[in-house]
């Protein structure tokens, strides 16, 4: 049975406002033939797929392509990438339609190109929900059923998310005469320092210490292991840890040409602050937006236990070995390596692995599978979106925290740069504590971090991290001090918060206690961070309009800001209920979860609030990771700006000079509030080929390890080390088209140019690095799609048997997504990397009951709930309708604002904090780099 989606088409319909104005497409058109196309292809719309080889894969039928972007959206059809990126007002003005593009549907062009992405966009969420969620522990149960005739979808209770006897929680569990577990009491009230009892009745799903999961078949993972035939297959024994080689791939395909800068000095600038460094830049997307995403990584995810992996083996070989020229094998000289750049005598710990044993298999009707990937790995940190990188995500870490011992609900802050700055600094870390003399004070840290300032996450330190972490230690303390104002204007008023051991009990403001209050001050930094991250961050990452729907339907539901009262917003509240209604009855329970993943959402979202698994317990995936190895965005220089005068750049001050402790001296010296005008103003790097910073591909580690690293080469390394399909298999996996040449990374759209010259330039050489082959179309090389004709892939990927191709498939996943050069519309990341956060995004927030059924008073206060959705004390709105909406003044303007008053003139024109400040934003997701207008005199825009 298939799932239909026209009422969720006509439901998106009437809630989607019009885009108007702007010019029209140059483009021919015949407006009578598009309007027939919608009419056929609403009658023909299409299905969410039985099989993983029937999926979507963001290609429609040409009615489709027709109805919503007319003649250039059919155009485009024929290439590898997502369809809905050619539809009307789904790119920048000129995309919208002049003519016929406001009114009702059909005649509203804009709307049908709207409307019909954000369609596109669901079809691929609710397929990846079904096809791409593989847990290392219960991933049997999802195929085979519970175990009583129930749907393994459906589950949402699983044995594996016990927590063992020997875990500090254990004692505070109730445990039932089966075995069975339920969190209660204390553990229930706040987010724990490990994430247990986020689920109560999985205590250990995504708490410190679990496993990554996958989103891609077991069978996929460590291609180079050549565990089957479609792996050996597929690759031909060409692929290893270091083949083909990582350090050779970092130099030729990651290092940024800054040969037209010279006194860059490889990332390090001159000691007077004069040196420039080239690099290829994002124009909508600023520093402080390359930071935040790190910052958000140290949240999520690590695979280091203390920033150490593996210290029993150390790898001594990264590669700098071979080359392939002129498609042959040649060993890498030392005057060839110093040519290069790269390093033979580089080293690193090897990854850490959980299990590495053979993984178990389970027949189920005629197939059998493996019950989980070949090797595992786990997450040193809360998988939940907890603020655990402040906060701490287990004993070792919250020892970090430093609590304010004049006000314990406060964490600590000190003065660093005189009154001005009244709301302080972060402490700095003591000494490390010495395993045999334990001096004091001392800390639980590395070596590396002394003189750092003291948080639960030190590592990979920098002036970035500083930033973020002293920005949300002011936050959290500001928040302490409105619970406390609230105390002396309204100190017996009801919090709303109870306590599960008198829950018919009142709390009034004057009875929170300071433990009480930095928990929920914790739980309201969280949730301004998640938010932050959805409708600021992403909404500025994915620059367009059908993002800015879909990131803030996700936070707020699809109804928010709409006029209850209103004929249109009744009709769609209908529709909704009754098919939430419809498929609550479904006895296909599969069916039931890919509707909730269409109409559920994070806070205020019709229905039930409550949190969605989806049959597989949360975790990020190991493919999560990767595709945030997102080093490109860093500069290898920070232009520095004072407050007093913003259009001037000081100096330039290199990241490197902000490593790990030298990231506080820096700090203290400029101040808070120039560090994020500098960062605010500053372009990000692309993320594109050729374009990494080059302190990071000469990161000296000492003294972790006694050697200087390429972070470039070993973020190759590490996705190698831990199984992720190469790229070509991972698009197939995900439900994406595959490409079949390096000739389809190139933007076919592109005129005759500059832009397509370097784009043949970098593709020559990726065939340069991973070389071609001659195919055998007796090789079938995979199971995850079938061909144009409903047939197996093979080697040959369309191209005559025994001919010449490209080695397509052995390309490495961050080297694919950095090459997609066909992007939608104000994407600074690829698509491929865009339909795993599409599926994670998600769930994060579905998983989590602090974001969904426990996102009430009851948790966070009255004033907590207040505070997250007013963006602070009270909610502001933008002047105008930034890109035709009515706006609320973003979370992180608000925080920035409250935290550093003195930003006010430079923050009044900034809609979103992460565009570069000084950005003309234009008027329809315009990507120009246009300076504002008091602005025009700032060197950036010359
Ligand atoms: C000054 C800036 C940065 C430094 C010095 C740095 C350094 C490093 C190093 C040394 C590693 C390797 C760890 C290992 O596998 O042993 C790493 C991993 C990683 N970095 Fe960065 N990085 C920086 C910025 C960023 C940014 C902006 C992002 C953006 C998201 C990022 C994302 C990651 C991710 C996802 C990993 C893999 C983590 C894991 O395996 O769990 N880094 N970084």
């Amino acid at each position: 049975m298939h799932i239909r989606l026209g009422p969720l088409a006509l439901a998106l319909a009437i809630t989607i406002p019009a885009a108007t104005g702007a010019a029209d497409r140059a483009r021919a058109d015949n407006e009578p033939a598009n309007l027939a196309a919608c009419f056929n292809s609403f009658i023909n719309l299409p299905l969410i797929a039985d099989k993983r080889t029937e999926r979507f894969q963001g290609k429609v039928d040409e009615a489709h392509a027709r109805c919503r972007g007319g003649e250039a959206a059919v155009r485009q059809m024929g290439t590898p990438w997502v369809d809905w990126s050619n539809y009307w007002a789904t790119g920048g003005a000129g995309s919208r339609a002049k003519l016929l593009g406001v009114g009702p549907l059909p005649i509203n062009r804009n709307k049908r190109g709207i409307n019909g992405a954000l369609i596109d966009l669901e079809f691929q969420r609710m397929e990846l929900i079904k096809f791409n969620l593989f847990d290392n522990k219960t991933y049997k149960t999802y195929v085979t059923g519970d175990g009583n005739g129930g749907d393994g979808a459906t589950v949402k209770v699983w044995n594996e998310m016990r927590l063992p006897p020997d875990h500090p929680s254990f004692r505070d569990l109730q445990v039932d005469a089966d075995g069975g577990q339920r969190c209660i009491g204390a553990l229930t009230r706040f987010r724990t320092v490990t994430g247990v009892c986020n689920d109560e009745r999985n205590p250990a799903m995504g708490a410190s210490g679990q496993l990554f999961g996958r989103n891609v078949e077991f069978e996929s993972t460590f291609p180079d292991l050549e565990q089957n035939q479609y792996a050996r297959n597929r690759h031909g024994g060409r692929i290893s840890l270091l083949q083909p080689d990582p350090q050779v791939i970092s130099r030729k395909l990651f290092t940024r040409d800054q040969s037209a800068t010279p006194d860059c000095n490889h990332g390090h600038g001159t000691p007077t602050g004069t040196g420039d460094c080239a690099y290829k830049t994002a124009p909508f997307f600023n520093v402080l937006a390359a930071f935040w995403i790190q910052f958000m990584t140290h949240d999520w995810f690590s695979h280091l236990e203390e920033a150490r992996n593996d210290r029993s083996r150390v790898m001594t070989d990264l590669g700098c070995h071979s080359e392939l020229v002129d498609g042959v094998a040649r060993p890498v000289t030392p005057e060839r390596a110093a040519q290069l750049g790269c390093r033979p005598a580089d080293k690193m710990d090897a990854a850490l692995i959980a299990d590495a044993s053979a993984p178990p298999t389970f027949d189920y009707r005629g197939v059998t599978r493996l019950e989980r990937a070949y090797k595992t790995t786990r997450n040193t940190v809360t998988a939940w979106w907890d603020a655990s990188q402040l906060y701490g995500y287990d004993d070792r870490s919250r020892r970090r925290v430093r609590r304010d011992p004049a006000d314990s609900a406060k964490l600590m802050m000190v003065p660093a740069r005189g009154a001005a700055d009244r709301l302080g600094y972060l402490p700095e870390f003591a000494p490390a504590c010495a395993a045999d003399n334990p001096a004091t004070p001392c800390d639980p840290i590395q070596p590396e971090w002394v003189g750092q300032e003291a948080t639960a996450f030190p590592d990979n330190w920098s002036i970035g991290m500083s930033f973020f972490h002293n920005l949300f230690v002011r936050e959290h303390n500001l928040i302490v001090d409105a619970f406390r104002e609230r105390v002396l204007t309204q100190p017996d008023a009801d919090s709303g918060l109870r306590d599960p051991a008198r829950p018919g009990q009142t709390i009034p403001y004057r009875a929170l206690s300071n433990d009480e209050l930095f928990e929920i001050a914790r739980l309201i930094v969280a949730a301004e961070i998640a938010k932050i991250h959805t409708i600021e961050w992403t909404t500025q990452l994915l620059y367009d309009e059908p993002l800015y729907v879909a990131m803030n339907s996700n936070w707020s539901g699809l109804f928010r800001n709409k006029n209850p009262d209103s004929e249109a917003f009744q009709l769609a509240t209908k529709i909704t209920r009754d098919i939430v209604a419809v498929l609550s009855r479904s006895p296909r329970a599969r069916e039931a979860n890919q509707i909730f993943a269409a109409f559920a959402a994070g806070p205020g979202i019709i229905g039930s609030g409550s949190s969605n698994h989806f049959g597989s317990p949360f975790n990020f995936p190991e493919e999560f990771v990767s595709v945030y190895r997102l080093h490109p965005l860093v500069p290898d220089l920070i232009e520095f700006r004072d407050i007093g005068d913003p259009n001037v750049i000081r100096r330039r001050i290199p990241v490197i000079d902000t490593f790990r402790a030298k990231a506080t001296g820096a700090m203290h010296a400029g101040g808070l509030a120039s560090w994020a005008l500098s960062m605010g103003r500053q372009r990000l790097g692309r993320l594109t080929l050729q374009n990494h910073p080059q302190f990071l591909q000469n990161l000296d580690l000492r003294p972790r390890l006694d050697t200087t690293i390429d972070v470039a080469a070993l973020d190759i390394i590490r996705d190698r080390e831990r199984g992720i399909p190469r790229f070509n298999e991972f698009r197939r996996q995900i439900g994406l088209r595959q490409l079949t040449s390096f000739d389809d990374f190139i933007d076919r759209r592109l005129p005759e140019g500059r832009e397509l010259a370097s784009q043949r330039k970098l593709i020559a050489t990726l065939r340069e690095v991973y070389g071609q082959h001659r195919c055998d179309k007796t090789k079938v090389i995979t199971t995850a799609q079938h061909d144009a004709n409903g047939k197996p892939i093979d080697d040959c990927l369309g191209h005559d048997d025994g001919s010449l191709v490209d080695n397509i498939e052995d390309v490495d996943i961050v080297v694919g997504y950095l090459a997609e050069m066909a992007r939608p519309h104000g994407f600074a990341i690829s698509e491929t990397q865009f339909h795993i956060f599409i599926l994670n995004a998600s769930r994060r927030l579905f998983s989590d009951r602090f974001f969904t059924s426990d996102f009430r008073p009851e948790f966070y206060t009255q004033l907590g709930i207040d505070w997250v959705m007013n963006n602070g004390p009270s909610v502001q709105w933008e002047d105008g309708e930034p890109n035709g909406h009515r706006q609320e003044v973003l979370p992180l303007k608000r925080i920035l604002l409250r935290t550093m008053p003195e930003l006010e003139p430079e923050l009044r024109r900034v809609i979103n904090a992460f565009d570069p400040w000084a950005r003309d934003r234009g008027d329809y997701y315009s990507l120009d780099w246009r300076a504002r207008a008091d602005a025009t005199t700032d060197p950036a825009f010359k």
